[in-house]
């Protein structure tokens, strides 16, 4: 069986200095990549910061005899996210890998939340992964090739109480996924989405101690590391890891009802065929909005 590596490969993993960052990080590495260790090294709210966990996590790559080097900038700034990439540029000349992982949680609900907390998620989960894969990206694109992963969660993806913060930050990456892939089709720049379940400091607090030791962050890092190998040419795709369970998540459509072009339906015609329009039993999903708006068109205007 050929081992996937990355040989000759730089890697940028933000949030790397803690849980699952730092054993993507250490994968990585070990499997022969260059890695930028990003991390701003505050809290699991976001707030302070400190070197040493990002430290930590390249000293620990480069006693196992890997390459690495430390970043300690905010995913959430701009500037950040360009310095993050620049890092990987003046240190090992190119970027070829971006795992965006670097997050933060502030629960609370809704009708309790100051919207400076809602706005601090946006900035770190959804704009931390668009400036640094807008950073990487002109580098990816004139070398035809990168890897891109997302960071999302099954709180996005399903919901869950007290994340209304968190749960809009985690599925807009699925959004801003979805449009990324189609403009790296003809890069060669693949951009994927991981929802994990893991042990870290950011669930400690909310796993029974019976679950918590089957959640090693590395059972996540096994499908993260797959969506990064060079041989993979999938792209777009959304899988729920954790605990030694792997699974594809899609968004699908059922195959609607077609009440014809001529009237307008009024809402009880709606009503008595909702049942149908809900029928998700031969539901698809579809490659890409053309996709959906070819077969759509197809039915409400055949040739
Ligand atoms: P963690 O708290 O152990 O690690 C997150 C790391 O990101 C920390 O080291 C933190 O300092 C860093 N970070 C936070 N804000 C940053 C910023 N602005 N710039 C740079 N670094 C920053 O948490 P964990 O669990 O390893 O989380 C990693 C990612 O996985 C996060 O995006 C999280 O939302 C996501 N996730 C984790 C799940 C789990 O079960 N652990 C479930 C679903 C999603």
């Amino acid at each position: 069986m050929k081992e996937i590596r990355f040989d000759g490969r730089v890697a940028v993993v933000t949030g790397a200095g803690n849980g699952l960052g730092r054993s993507h990080a250490l994968f990585l590495a070990s499997r022969g990549a260059k890695v930028v260790v990003n991390d701003l090294g505050g809290t699991v709210a976001g707030t302070g910061g400190s070197r040493s966990v990002a430290d930590a996590v390249v000293n620990e790559i480069k006693v196992a005899g890997g390459q690495a080097v430390a970043n300690y900038d905010s995913v959430a700034t701009e500037e950040g996210g360009r310095n993050i990439i620049k890092t990987a540029l003046d240190a090992f000349g190119t970027v070829d890998i971006l795992i965006n992982n670097a997050g933060t949680v502030r629960d609370k609900t809704l009708a309790k939340m100051d919207l400076a907390d809602f706005r601090a998620l946006i900035d770190v989960h959804l704009m931390g992964a668009v400036y640094c894969s807008h950073a990487a990206w002109p580098t990816m694109r004139d070398k035809n090739f990168g890897r891109i992963v997302m960071t999302s969660s099954a709180a996005g993806l399903y919901g869950n109480h007290g994340h209304t913060n968190y749960g809009a930050a985690k599925m807009s990456l699925i959004g801003f996924m979805n449009a990324l892939k189609e403009e790296g089709r003809k890069h060669n720049i693949t951009v994927h989405a991981i929802a994990p379940m893991a042990l870290t400091r950011m669930t400690e607090a909310i796993t029974s101690p019976k679950i918590a030791q089957l959640l090693k962050p590395e059972f996540v890092t096994a499908a993260v590391a797959w969506f990064c190998a060079p041989e993979n040419e999938e792209t777009g795709h959304i899988i729920e890891a954790g605990a030694g369970y792997y699974a594809k998540v899609e968004v699908r459509e059922s195959q609607g009802v077609l009440f014809g072009t001529d009237t307008v339906p009024t809402p009880e015609q709606i009503r008595d065929r909702y049942g149908e329009i809900c029928d998700m039993s031969q539901a698809a999903p579809y490659a890409n909005t053309s996709e959906l708006m070819r077969r759509v068109f197809r039915l409400v205007a055949p040739k």
